[in-house]
């Protein structure tokens, strides 16, 4: 019926898309999300070159990925195939924590960003570190210290109340692995940094905090504390 309703089409065309629209009516694809800035806009402490491959070649490779990973799990879901679900649950962690961490990082760096944060997110970091500089200590050295591919954090511990350093491996969402709630992430993956840093890590680490966007990291706290 269908090849009569859409003759200049052939029949497996038709069939594609009408598989692809039932299963895209059953969920929401992830998309990846755009930047409120251009590539070349951190520059010189990101170069674009970076930014691009970063955004939109590893970044949507995650995207892609997820939402691969997510029509076999309905599959497996439908199928009742606990195997199968078990299975596909290392990459549901490890490309849906890419682009859980990766729609995070773009929204905490900024052209206008750098300098110190204020307010109440400034009162809480001097309250559990000591000051502005301590933090930055802290949170540099967890990151540098990351083996392999990983992610230093600063996140909100809602239990206590507090701010607390924590390191990922690979990309374990903080969130999803520690209970911490994501304000501010500094992704070490060496396709993060080493176009520009090559192996030297802590360079990279210093320099991304002349375009850490504080703002978005103050509304990040306000939110995790709701
Ligand atoms: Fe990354």
């Amino acid at each position: 019926m269908l090849c009569k309703v859409w003759q200049m089409r052939s029949c497996a065309s038709i069939l594609h898309q009408t598989v692809s629209w039932k299963v895209g009516s059953s969920r929401q694809k992830h998309t990846l999300p755009d930047l409120t800035y251009d590539y070349g806009a951190l520059e010189p402490h990101i170069c674009a070159e970076i930014m691009q491959l970063h955004h939109s070649k590893h970044h949507a490779t995650y995207v892609n990925n997820l939402n691969v990973t997510e029509e076999k799990y309905q599959e497996a879901l439908a199928k009742g195939d606990v195997t199968a679900q078990v299975t596909l649950q290392p990459a549901l962690k490890f490309n849906g924590g890419g682009h859980i961490n990766h729609t995070i990082f773009w929204t905490n760096l900024s052209p206008n960003g750098g300098g110190e944060p204020q307010g109440e997110l400034m009162e809480a970091i001097k309250r559990d570190f000591g000051s502005f500089q301590k933090m930055q200590e802290k949170l540099s050295a967890a990151t540098v210290a990351v083996q392999g591919s990983g992610w230093g954090w600063l996140g909100y511990d809602k239990e206590s109340g507090r701010l607390r350093v924590a390191a990922c491996a690979n990309q374990d969402p903080l969130q999803g692995t520690t209970g911490l709630i994501p304000l501010l992430g500094i992704d070490v993956w060496e396709h993060a940094y080493y176009l520009q840093y090559k192996n030297v890590r802590p360079d990279y680490v210093k320099a991304i905090w002349n375009v850490v966007n504080w703002e978005n990291v103050s509304e990040r706290l306000q939110i995790a504390k709701k």
